[in-house]
């Protein structure tokens, strides 16, 4: 069999503030023969995630550091070409840490076989999968979230932020959406569903919360940090549950932000702020789809997709999430959407 040619995004230097092209090299590479238990996998979606950035940092998080030279970290859903084990066959489709490249080598027991759902494959990045299952466990489990009270979701227009949202109306919640520019909050609130927004580029977010929660905020669902995060903790109210997801605005810090001033208030409020790693809910994932998707058939659950196409524009692609440039998941398409089992490729809803 001839040898196949792989194409990949290797880290190349860390960043110091936003990546850019300079902390890659694009390399082309044989791949290597697969060994016994090992199989070769055609990436077809490649999610382009926040944390990608984390991972860049001369420093371990949830997941180990990644070494200069090593190619890209990235959760990608591909198809098995070859295959030298029992439990996975060509055809099959999966997801894992695929890797910034057209084609992994990995132990198919890092993998995990998708289940067929009606949806376009993507919708395992859009809806479900590892940004699905953030929203909806960061909410019922981490926030304790019920019905008739008020949410306040950061970075509402994105990937996670759009489906918190939207999850936290289905569960019969007032819901409070902050993000930046008009019409990210024109779609949140009149095609989501919010029932305040604040866009926080032309309004001091502070003086918004005091605006959209009058009574205070039950529920945050926090994405942002920083100024977010503490006019959030200044409107608490009594009881207040903080499901700390993720700090967006200090991913390309060097210097750690001053803590939050309105600290005192959580503390009178006797409230609770919760950080929480989605890895940490993947053996509940059946229980989240399950809803997402029935929510989404009955129109009550919409996602974006932020496509851009070729593993080329992987690196331009991670930066629209620090630029705030994209509504909806972002994602990078290197191959067909099509999986066994599901209707034919159909674009998802705006
Ligand atoms: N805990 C977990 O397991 C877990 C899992 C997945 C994601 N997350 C976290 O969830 C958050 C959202 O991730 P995502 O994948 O859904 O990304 P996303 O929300 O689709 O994209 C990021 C958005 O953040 C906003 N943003 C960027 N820089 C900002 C800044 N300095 N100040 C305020 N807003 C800023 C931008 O929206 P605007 O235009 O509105 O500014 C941008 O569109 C991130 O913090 C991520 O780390 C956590």
């Amino acid at each position: 069999m001839s040898a196949t040619i792989n194409t990949a995004w290797h880290l190349a230097s860390r960043p110091a503030g936003p990546p850019t092209a300079a902390n890659f090299e694009w390399r082309e590479t044989t791949l290597p023969e697969l060994a016994d238990g090992q199989v070769r996998v055609r990436t077809i979606w490649l999610s382009i995630d926040p944390t990608n950035r984390i991972w860049m940092n001369d420093a371990d998080s949830y997941l180990p550091k990644l070494e200069l030279g090593e190619v890209m970290r990235g959760i990608g859903i591909g198809r098995i070409e070859e295959s030298r084990d029992a439990n996975l066959r060509v055809g099959d489709v999966v997801q894992g840490m695929l890797g910034w490249q057209q084609y992994c080598v990995s132990p198919a027991r890092a993998l995990s076989r998708l289940p067929p759902i009606p949806l376009p494959l993507s919708a395992h990045f859009g809806l479900l999968g590892h940004i699905g299952l953030t929203a909806y466990f960061g909410l019922t489990d981490v926030a304790q979230a019920r019905a008739g009270e008020t949410l306040v979701v950061s970075a509402a227009a994105g990937a996670v932020g759009s489906l918190a949202v939207q999850i936290g109306k289905n569960l019969g919640m007032r819901v409070v959406a902050i993000a930046g520019g008009a019409e990210k909050c024109r779609w949140l609130s009149q095609e989501l569903g919010a029932d305040a927004v604040i866009d926080y580029k032309a309004e001091d977010v502070a003086s918004g919360l005091a605006r959209a929660c009058p009574e205070g905020i039950d529920v945050g669902f926090e994405n942002v940090g920083g100024r977010t995060l503490d006019a959030v903790l200044g409107r608490i109210r009594l009881g207040a549950r903080i499901a700390l997801c993720g700090l967006i605005s200090q991913y390309n810090t060097s210097e750690p932000e001053p803590g939050p001033a309105n600290l005192p208030n959580l503390l009178m409020q006797r409230g609770r702020i919760q950080g929480f790693i989605v890895l940490d809910y993947l053996d509940r994932a059946q229980e989240a789809a399950e809803k997402l998707v029935a929510w989404h058939l009955a129109g009550h659950m919409h996602y974006r997709l932020d496509v851009s196409r070729g593993l080329q524009s992987a690196p331009a692609a991670l930066n629209k999430l620090f630029a705030g440039t994209n509504t909806g998941k972002v994602l990078v398409q290197l191959g067909d959407e099509w999986m066994p089992g599901t209707a034919a490729a159909v674009s998802p809803d705006g």
